[in-house]
């Protein structure tokens, strides 16, 4: 309380508000100079034809995946103009980087047929569960919204390739 008092007081508040104004101003330059700062953007080559060959993906399914998932889960990210902004790109950056290292289909070919089945399984329960896509994602993009048509297709091609992946390896993926 005394400090308020003391900045209250006529004799300092000339001071204060030049301090304040002073930071104000810094942040303010922070911002504008945080905006030539990008990060490394994620375009390689998506090469998703390995991956939707082998799992037999239908022409509308691949087009479902393309729209709702492969920003994320692929090597190549179409970028929304906001990744411009800092700190927008750095938070995509996170989410895509977060987003590959836990399921790629660019680099299907190098899963293991184990990791294939789980992987499987693992869209089948993020799907119809909801959590994928990213509520954050489908927030803008809204064509990557699942309508029921398009979550049942996923569910029962994941569901099959699972069971093809298992069949394969001789195992089966119980976690
Ligand atoms: C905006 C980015 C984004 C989009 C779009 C997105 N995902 Fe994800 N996905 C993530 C992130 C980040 C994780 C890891 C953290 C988590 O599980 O929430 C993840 C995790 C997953 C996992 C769990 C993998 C594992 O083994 O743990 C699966 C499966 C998955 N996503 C499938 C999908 C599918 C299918 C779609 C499209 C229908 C999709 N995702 C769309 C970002 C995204």
């Amino acid at each position: 309380m005394f400090i308020l008092e003391v900045v209250k007081s006529n004799l300092i508040k000339p001071i204060f508000m030049k301090i304040l104004k002073k930071i104000v101003f810094g942040l303010i330059v922070l911002v504008l100079l945080a905006q030539f700062y990008s990060p490394e953007k994620n375009l390689g080559n998506s090469n998703l034809e390995t991956f939707f060959k082998e799992t037999n993906a239908p022409v509308s399914l691949q087009v479902v995946i393309k729209t709702s998932c492969t920003d994320c889960h692929s090597n190549h990210t179409k970028y929304p103009w906001y990744n411009n902004i800092t700190p927008l790109n750095i938070w995509l950056k996170d989410h895509v980087d977060e987003g590959k290292s836990h399921l790629n289909f660019s680099v299907w070919n190098d899963y293991s047929l184990k990791r294939k089945a789980h992987k499987m399984e693992e869209i089948m329960e993020e799907v119809q569960e909801g959590e994928m896509p990213l509520n954050s994602y489908t927030w803008i993009h809204k064509d990557a919204v699942l309508n029921s048509q398009q979550l049942n297709e996923m569910v029962s091609w994941a569901k099959e390739n699972k069971m093809k992946y298992e069949l394969q390896g001789g195992f089966e993926d119980n976690d």
